[in-house]
């Protein structure tokens, strides 16, 4: 048996985990109807063509024993050599560079020993090149796409899409990053080639053979999967050697779960440019920026006037309130959520007389009107909510066949959207059903956790205080934020709304960087968004899920299906 599945020092398995506990409740688990593999089209004739295999791997990560993985092996057949730069020493699949405009075709090989399909997050694409479950691969099998570039310059992210095996396929390796150019963002000349750094924060688990730990329990479906340690693409205690000028750094979070609050240790603010969908209209400065799953950010980052040897650590900050305290100490990990730790260094290594000036306007964002909306009055809901033990959307699980009035949406139209939590209802009823899914043990610990969260301090965050000042019981104690992400084309972020304890709210609220265009969005306890997506140019089905992988796994996801 894999070390992967073993049980390691913290890590806990209960039988075959939570993903049959929700499979027992709604009948799910069984196998997800298949299209055939999609193959290369005659008529298509591509600027970049490239092979991606799916394979496993061994990779050095930590001292002694390389780490068995699971990696994206990529070869460029043809297109400009940047197109595709493998991760030097690291499970981290190549970095794919693409321009708007591009024809790219990607042979997708699986050399793993199950089915497996890739999704290019964040870039608009037609459903048979967007990686659905449904055209999941087997081993052996090759799934072609073919599609154009129609993004705007930005950070992108593909990683698995497979039907209830997106989290542990992440987990062992299966991730890497795409940047697409623009002439638009291309004029502004910002630091590019070795200024210009691509970084991927994970967090993994080891047993004391250096193999992938990975708990697979209850609690870890629950609330997702939190590592012993932070790697930056695919490495442990990673720095960088910086010249004292001015630096691009793109980051992405590609944790399954882990939420961070990226900030320097020395508190120097940061300048931020861009996010999930490329630059924004002006660089905004803020003391710290929330990065959930999934999300990118985009920094400047201004060495210049820094000494040789000056040293900068980048920290994810402390912050109350994401979690349930319960969770905190369930988890098992011994990196809290919401406590400081370092990410990575930079280091100043030679001097540099370059110096740089950030444009005023850095990118026009299309903005959409009232008129552009085609449902003004009326939001399609996105409500977050739970049920046995398991988190979901507007109370349904994901299943290919079910797709409710308000989820058909005609295609080229603009739709208003709101995401929010929950409460009481049947939210909470089946909630409270649900206990008995975690049985006495579960009781025990839960009271355990309540009073841990307490002696915490602020800890007990805006989920436990407030649910339970209201009464109301599990829901409220159960609240946790959740990285929502809707595929197909970017989406504004038109309101954010909070209700709940400010005293908690206040160690995270100064971190969204709302004013970009988006895919992924998190949704803090208490909070209520407005926000206005286009779905345009393409019919079918296009998935809307929790990007806590975990989550994501256990059937937080639906789709839309855009006819
Ligand atoms: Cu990055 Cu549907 O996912
Ligand atoms: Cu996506
Ligand atoms: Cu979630």
């Amino acid at each position: 048996m894999e070390r992967f599945w073993s049980v390691s020092r913290r890590a806990f398995l209960l039988g075959a985990g939570a993903t049959a506990v929700a499979a027992r409740a709604f009948g799910r688990g069984h196998a997800m109807r298949r299209i055939a593999p999609n193959r290369a089209s005659e008529a298509f004739d591509p600027d970049v063509e490239l092979d991606l295999i799916c394979k496993r791997g061994e990779t050095p990560i930590l001292a002694g024993a390389p780490t068995r993985v699971w990696r994206y092996v990529g070869n460029l057949i043809k297109g400009p050599a940047n197109a595709l730069t493998a991760a030097p020493d690291a499970y981290l699949g190549p970095l794919l560079r693409f321009s708007k405009g591009q024809k790219v075709r990607i042979r997708l090989r699986n050399e793993l020993p199950e089915e497996t399909i890739t999704h290019w997050h964040g870039l608009h694409v037609p459903m048979l090149m967007d990686g659905h479950p449904t055209a999941a691969i087997d081993p052996g099998e090759t799934y072609v796409y073919e599609f154009e570039i129609r993004n705007r310059a930005g950070m992108y992210f593909y990683h698995p899409h497979t039907h209830e095996k997106t989290a542990t396929q992440v987990y062992r390796g299966l991730a890497g990053a795409i940047i697409v150019e623009d002439e638009e963002e291309r004029a502004l000349g910002l630091p590019s080639g070795e200024f210009e750094i691509p970084l991927v924060i994970q967090d993994r688990s080891f047993d004391d053979d250096n193999q992938l730990a990975y708990g697979g329990d209850m609690h870890t479906s629950m609330f997702g999967f939190y590592g012993d340690r932070v790697l930056v693409n695919g490495r442990c205690d990673f720095s960088l050697d910086v010249a004292s000028r001015a630096y691009r750094l793109r980051i992405l979070n590609g944790s399954n779960a882990r939420i961070y609050k990226l900030c320097w240790d020395d508190r120097t603010p940061l300048t931020v440019i861009g996010v999930d969908g490329g630059l924004l209209e002006r660089a905004e400065t803020r003391p710290y920026v929330m990065l959930a799953p999934a999300e990118r950010v985009d920094l400047l980052v201004d060495f210049s006037g820094r000494p040789q040897g000056a040293k900068l650590t980048m920290l994810s900050g402390a912050f109350y309130g994401l979690i349930p305290p319960m969770a905190q100490r369930m988890m098992g990990s011994d990196l809290a959520m919401g406590e400081e730790f370092p990410l990575f260094t930079a280091q100043v290594t030679k001097a540099s007389s370059d110096s740089w000036k950030l444009p005023k306007k850095l990118s026009t964002i299309r903005r959409f009107r009232q008129e552009d909306i085609a449902n003004l009055d009326n939001p399609i809901p996105i409500a977050i909510t739970m049920a046995h033990m398991a988190m979901l959307l507007n109370g349904r699980p994901y299943d290919h066949d079910d797709i409710e009035p308000r989820e058909r949406i005609p295609v080229d139209t603009t739709q208003l959207i709101e995401i929010f939590h929950e409460r009481g209802g049947m939210g909470m009823g089946m909630g409270m059903g649900g206990m008995g899914d975690m049985g006495m043990a579960g009781m025990g610990r839960m009271e355990m956790m309540g009073g841990g969260g307490m002696m915490r301090g602020r800890m007990g965050g805006m989920g436990m205080e407030r649910g339970m000042g209201r009464g109301m019981g599990m829901m409220g104690m159960m609240s946790m934020a959740h990285p929502i992400h809707l595929h197909g084309q970017q989406f504004e972020i038109i309101e954010r709304r909070f209700e709940g304890d400010e005293d908690a709210y206040a160690s995270i609220r100064d971190g969204f960087i709302d004013s970009g265009l988006k895919d992924t969005v998190l949704v803090a306890p208490g909070e209520r968004l407005r926000i206005v997506k286009p779905f345009g140019d393409f019919k079918g089905r296009f998935m809307y899920h929790c990007h806590n992988l975990e989550h994501e796994d256990a059937g937080m996801m639906r789709e839309f299906s855009v006819e």
